[in-house]
């Protein structure tokens, strides 16, 4: 598998190859999706012998033995029969053995893994456009098509009922032929029925299209949503991120919705048109003349209706913002008792969105009051013009046609009428496809499946004269800062707020990029490691940790594959997390809701800690991570510091020099700058700050020892 993978350029790692519990030789099914998650287009099939004879000068394939080993096809010879096989296990340079069918039957029942490389952009990677969407509908050919055909026979089919009218009008009045009528009749009932069933079969397709659309437009937009990078989620508020999300669901109904329907009328236009110039010119050049002015009005409308429109998706964008920002903060909205501003936020944001609402219904309400008279005077026209045409013609024929032109001319004029406000709504679509854009279309982050070392971390750290800047600010949060800590030891961070602890830690999982200078791991530039492969190797603790709707045990191995019970339970012990688990009533099975109310902050805080051991990292961040505390589970966590720490490099940010002392080194921030890195001892004999930060802290503790002989109880207390 590594061999095929080579042959494409992308170097597997086994390690990341997951096995699901209960295979004891990998799957082609489990193979392929590691390959998939490494960037390579890889499928698992079953094939045949005449299948293999088609994989001559094609890229290697991967056939599963039933023993449980593999080789790789490397060619074929069809006349000979044989295929050429090379055993992974054997030296590069020896040569692949021919086999032929007899003999792989009796090893292989069928199994293989099929490898190709991405091609150049991926459909994922393209920007999101409205080319790209109907490249994504015409996907749908088949459907399409059906979609078409029947729509030209409805159209044709709608043209009938007026010429049997002509023809009763004008034959079976004139003639008193009851024969002609009953056979008009019969043709009538059956050209209805079959109208009838082929309506109905389009409106199905129609629907099954949409949502298979729909289906592939969702993915997409997660797919692409999930890799954009941190900094664009720091930036916009996630309400208005949802918002402009859910616009697509507009874009794919006017594609769907009227985009083909109206492209469908405008077909039974062009087969109608001819008809009606046949049946009377001067007619047809009426209706025509009336349905092109209505198109005129609408166009001119369009450019003041799309300044206004846009007015109102930006007001509609900031509500929406609101919204999500009470939402998501409600907890200190209610602590606060903020919920009187919040509401005068929000009357503020509604009345906007409301006050532009009403310019547009105000704007869009002339072209359509302009465009009424003009239909009614076409619809009366034709008939006032018919009939005074009808009166001056001597053989009384043009009766019928009178009637089969009027019962024709409001399909033309429709579609001609919905082929104007399509262009209105186009410029609706146009603004739903920019706000989806606008998050969609964003650089994403470096590709994390493929590209990039996948080296072994041992986990040694190194800043070298490293500089970086928050985009949109100018004083550097990190200014030319150099350290570096050899593999399997623990490094402090303090500093006061805001002197750049955090933007280290964000430099090292590689959240922001570009910087100056190096951060190395192991001597390798982080900028050149895969980046997926990075994270994974890092476990990270946050200040504020989010955990997802489901059990403990599910939170903790947070649905990465392979884990156990048993895992959980490990990491569980080590975070110091066991005790309140086996006191809740279900144990590892308890549900968390969202927000996870049922957990106080402490407990909480474990559990995020116990999810980022579970993987057994190379390389641990814990940011803040026991602030949120008691004393009590702190002291536990911190007892526990030395075992989680056994194997694994440590960065440990805090503010509590306390559970710092404790750390082989300790850098001390200031203003973005690195001030001293040394141990606990050092510091206090040579850096003034450190020797500051650390009196101010024990100070407070030394009084707090004061009064120790009657410790609170409340602090003591626990969960
Ligand atoms: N996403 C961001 N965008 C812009 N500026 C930022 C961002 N994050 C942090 N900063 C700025 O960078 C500087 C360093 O921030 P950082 O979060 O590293 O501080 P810190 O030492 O972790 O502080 P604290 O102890 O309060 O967590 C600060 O001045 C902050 O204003
Ligand atoms: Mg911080």
């Amino acid at each position: 598998m590594i061999l095929a993978g080579r042959y494409h350029g992308i170097e597997l790692d086994a390690d990341e190859c997951r096995i699901p519990v209960g295979e004891s030789v990998p799957s082609a099914a489990s193979l392929s999706t590691w390959a998939q998650n490494s960037g390579l287009w890889s499928r698992a099939v079953r094939l045949r012998w005449r299948h293999l004879m088609h994989f001559n000068n094609t890229s290697p394939v991967v056939l599963l033995f039933t023993d449980g080993t593999a080789g790789l096809l490397t060619g074929v010879n069809v006349e000979h029969s044989v295929i050429f096989l090379k055993d992974p296990r054997g030296q590069a340079a020896e040569p692949a053995v021919p086999v032929d069918e007899a003999r792989l039957a009796e090893a292989w029942a069928g199994e293989a893994v099929l490898l190709r490389a991405e091609r150049g952009v991926a459909e994922a990677d393209e920007p999101f456009s409205l080319g790209w969407l109907a490249r994504l509908v015409m996907k749908e050919k088949g459907a399409l098509r059906d979609i078409l055909l029947g729509s030209l026979t409805l159209s044709l089919l709608t043209i009938f009922p007026p010429f049997l009218v002509m023809t009763v009008v004008d034959k079976v009045l004139a003639h008193h032929s009851l024969s002609t009528l009953i056979l008009i009749s019969t043709i009538m009932l059956i050209g209805i029925a079959y109208e009838t069933i082929l309506g109905f079969v389009r409106r199905l397709i129609v629907v099954i299209v949409g949502t298979r659309i729909d289906a592939k437009l969702n993915l997409h937009v997660f797919n692409r949503l999930i890799r954009l990078p941190l900094d664009y989620f720091e930036r916009h508020p996630a309400g208005e991120t949802m918002y402009n999300i859910s616009q697509i669901q507009q874009v794919r109904e006017f594609l769907t919705g009227k985009l083909l329907s109206t492209t469908l009328d405008m077909m039974t236009l062009c087969v109608l048109l001819p008809f009606l110039f046949w049946l009377n010119v001067t007619l047809a050049w009426l209706v025509v003349t009336c349905a092109c002015l209505i198109g005129l009005i609408i166009l001119a409308y369009l450019r003041p209706l799309r300044a206004v429109f846009k007015r109102v998706v930006d007001a509609e964008t900031t509500k929406q913002a609101a919204l999500g920002e009470t939402v998501f903060g409600i907890k200190t909205v209610k602590a606060l008792a903020l919920e009187p501003e919040r509401r005068s936020l929000w009357d503020e944001r509604v009345a906007d969105a409301g006050k532009w609402r009403i310019a547009f219904g105000r704007l869009s309400n002339w072209p359509q009051t302009l465009v009424t008279p003009v239909e009614r005077f076409m619809w009366i026209g034709v008939i006032m013009l018919g009939v005074y045409l009808a009166l001056s013609d001597k053989n009384g024929y043009m009766v019928g046609s009178l009637f089969a032109f009027m019962m024709l001319s409001q399909r033309v004029s429709m579609p001609l009428v919905g082929f104007a406000r399509l262009l209105e709504d186009y410029e609706r679509v146009g603004t739903s496809i920019g706000q989806v854009g606008s998050v969609l279309n964003r650089p994403l982050e470096v590709d994390a499946a493929s590209g990039g070392l996948r080296p072994r971390f041992s986990g040694a750290i190194s800043f070298d004269d490293v500089t970086f800047t928050y985009g949109g600010t100018k004083t550097p949060a990190l200014d030319h800062v150099s350290f570096s800590i050899p593999a399997g030891t623990m490094l402090g961070i303090v500093g006061r707020s805001g002197s750049g602890k955090s933007t280290i830690t964000r430099l090292l999982q590689g959240i922001n990029r570009d910087y100056t200078g190096y951060v190395k791991i192991d001597g390798t530039d982080l900028r050149e490691i895969n980046l997926r492969h990075l994270r994974e190797s890092f476990g990270v603790v946050l200040q504020d940790n989010f955990l997802f709707r489901g059990s403990i045990r599910d939170n903790i191995v947070a649905g990465r594959p392979g884990l156990t019970l048993d895992d959980a339970v490990r990491a569980a012990r080590l975070a110091g997390a066991e005790e309140f688990i086996e006191r809740m009533p279900n144990g590892y099975r308890t549900y968390i809701e969202e927000g996870s109310p049922n957990l106080s902050g402490g407990q909480k805080q474990r559990l995020a800690i116990a999810r980022a051991l579970v993987t057994d990292p190379r390389i641990l961040i814990l940011d803040e991570a026991t602030n949120a505390l008691d004393p009590e589970s702190e002291a536990l966590v911190n007892a526990n510091l030395v075992r989680i720490a056994s194997g694994r490099t440590m960065v440990i940010v805090s503010h509590r020099l306390s559970s710092l002392t404790e750390c082989d080194q300790i850098a001390v921030m200031e203003k973005g700058r690195v001030m001293d890195v040394a141990p606990h001892h050092v510091l206090l004999e040579r850096c003034a700050a450190y020797r500051q930060l650390w009196s101010q802290q024990t100070r407070h503790m030394e009084s707090q020892g004061l009064r120790h002989a009657a410790p609170a109880p409340a602090l003591i207390q626990g969960d």
